[in-house]
C-alpha cells in the first residue's frame, strides 16, 4: 500500500527522533521513498548521516542552503511528496506550525505544502498537557492536520503519562490510513483554490444547548461541536462567507469564521433568524428537545421543599423553523440526525417531517465513539436516496460535505 509512495520526514529535535530513523527503515521496507528535513535541534538527538544511510538521499537541513534550492527549493521539496510526516513533532514545531511561522526549512515547508500532514507529536507530559499546547492542537486539527500519538508511558525525563511519541509501526499504520483517507477529495490547500462557495453565506450551528434549571445548573448533551466547527471551517476554506452559532463548547472558534456563541436553544433560533439571509443552512448543533419550564432566579436548595419536579417544555426545532421559512428560506437546508437504532429509518422521516433538502446521518450509539471523537461515519439521505460513506475524521467528513453542498447549490467548482 505504501509501494512508490513519497513521504517528506519532518525530524524534529527531541529525544524521539531516534524512533525516527527506524520508522525511515520501516516505510522503505515497504516501498516508500523518504526524503528527510532536519531541524537544527534535531541535530542534538541524531545526525543527518545516519539519516541519509538509511534514507538513501540526501538531508536536507538549511533555508538558506546554495546548493539545497538550487538542487530543489523549498517549495518543490514541499510539494514533492504524497505526505508530509512530522516524528517527532515537538511542542515548539506544533506551535509553530499552528501559528503559521516559517523561520526555518522545516517550519517553511511546512507552510509552503499543499499536501495532507501527519504529526507524530513527542513531548514531556506537562508541555503535551499544557493549555498552549491543546490550543495548538485542536487547530491543527481543524486545519486538516492528522495525528498518531501520543502514547502514555515513561519518559526519558522520568515522568510517566502522555507525551510518548507513537511507536514506528503505529506511525506507518498512520501513514497508510492518510494516504487512503486522501484519495478522492484533496485536503487543505488544495480545496481552498477552487473557491467553490466564493460570495455565498453559510449559516452553520454547532455544539450542545444547555438549558438553564438555576443559575448554576443546567441540563446539557455530549456534543463536542466538532463536526459543525469543521463544516464552518471547510466552507470558509471554500470561499463562504461563514458564520457559525455556536452552543457552549471547549474548542476554539475556527480561522476566517464569524463565531457568535450562545448557551440556550432559545438564544440559538434568535442568533440563527438575526443572521438570515443564508444561501446555505447547516443544522449540526444537537440542540436540547427540552427546556426546563421555569427556571429558577436563585440556586434551588436542599431542604425542607425535598427533591425538586422538574417540568419540561419542548423547544422550538430550529431546523425545521428555518425550512419552513416562507420568505428567505436558504436555498440549501442540510439537518443531521444522531441516532442510536434504526439510523437510516429515522433520518428519512426527519428529512420529510423537517423538509430539508439533505440529512447527514450518523450512528452516535456509545460504542461508536463519535461523540466527543475525532471520526465519524456518515450517510447522505435525501428523497434520491441514500449514500453511506466510510469511517472518516470529522475534518474530511467536513470538506466533503462541502464539496457536496456547493455541487448541490449548483455553484460554479
Ligand atoms: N434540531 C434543531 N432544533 C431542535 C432539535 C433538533 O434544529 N430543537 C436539528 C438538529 O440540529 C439536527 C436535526 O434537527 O440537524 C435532528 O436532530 P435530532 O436531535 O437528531 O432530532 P430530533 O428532532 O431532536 O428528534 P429525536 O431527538 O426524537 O431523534
Amino acid at each position: 500500500m505504501l509501494e512508490g509512495k513519497r513521504i517528506l520526514l519532518v525530524i524534529g529535535g527531541g529525544i524521539a527522533a531516534y524512533k525516527a530513523l527506524d520508522l525511515i527503515r520501516r516505510l522503505r521496507e515497504r516501498g516508500a521513498s523518504v526524503r528527510a528535513v532536519m531541524t537544527a535541534a534535531a541535530h542534538q538527538f541524531v545526525t543527518p548521516l545516519s539519516v541519509a544511510s538509511l534514507s538513501g538521499d540526501k538531508v536536507y537541513e538549511n533555508l538558506f542552503s546554495l546548493t539545497d534550492e538550487a538542487e530543489m527549493g523549498h517549495i518543490e521539496l514541499s510539494r514533492d511528496a504524497d505526505l508530509v510526516v512530522v516524528a517527532p513533532a515537538t511542542a515548539n514545531l506544533l506551535a509553530k506550525m499552528a501559528n503559521g511561522l516559517a523561520d526555518d526549512l522545516a517550519s517553511t515547508l511546512l507552510l509552503a505544502t499543499d499536501k495532507r500532514t501527519l504529526a507524530a507529536p513527542a513531548m514531556n507530559l506537562r508541555m503535551w498537557l499544557h493549555p498552549a499546547t491543546q490550543r495548538n492542537i485542536a487547530i491543527l486539527k481543524s486545519d486538516g492536520v492528522a495525528f498518531v500519538g501520543p502514547n502514555d508511558g515513561s519518559m526519558a525525563c522520568g515522568e510517566f503519562g502522555p507525551g510518548r511519541m507513537a511507536e514506528p509501526l503505529e506511525i506507518v499504520a498512520a501513514i497508510e490510513a492518510a494516504l487512503a483517507a486522501d484519495t478522492e477529495l484533496p485536503l487543505q490547500g488544495e480545496q481552498s483554490h477552487s473557491l467553490s462557495l466564493k460570495g455565498r453565506h453559510v449559516l452553520v450551528t454547532s455544539g450542545p444547548t444547555h438549558e438553564p434549571i438555576d443559575p448554576v445548573r443546567y441540563i446539557a448533551n455530549r456534543s463536542s461541536g466538532r463536526q459543525g466547527h469543521a463544516i464552518a471551517a471547510a466552507a470558509a476554506r471554500a470561499g463562504a462567507h461563514v458564520t457559525l452559532i455556536s452552543g457552549p463548547v471547549a474548542i476554539p472558534d475556527p480561522a476566517g469564521v464569524t463565531t457568535l456563541h450562545v448557551e440556550s436553544a432559545q438564544d440559538m433560533l434568535k442568533a440563527v433568524e438575526a443572521s438570515l439571509p443564508a444561501d446555505i443552512f447547516v443544522s449540526t448543533a444537537a440542540v436540547a428537545d427540552w427546556r426546563v419550564a421555569r427556571s429558577s432566579e436563585e440556586k434551588i436548595k436542599k431542604g425542607a421543599a425535598g427533591t425538586p419536579t422538574l417540568t419540561l417544555i419542548e423547544n422550538a426545532d430550529i431546523l425545521a423553523t428555518i425550512s419552513n421559512r416562507p420568505a428567505d428560506r436558504p436555498a440549501l437546508v442540510v439537518g443531521f440526525a444522531a441516532e442510536t437504532e434504526k439510523v437510516l429509518q429515522h433520518a428519512q422521516e426527519k428529512l420529510g417531517r423537517k423538509k430539508c433538502d439533505l440529512i447527514v446521518a450518523n450512528d452516535v450509539a456509545p460504542e461508536t465513539g463519535v461523540m466527543g471523537g475525532d471520526q465519524n461515519t456518515v450517510h447522505l439521505v435525501t428523497t434520491a436516496g441514500v449514500e453511506s460513506w466510510p469511517k472518516l475524521s470529522k475534518v474530511d467528513v467536513a470538506e466533503r460535505l462541502v464539496a457536496r453542498f456547493a455541487t448541490m447549490l449548483g455553484a460554479q467548482l
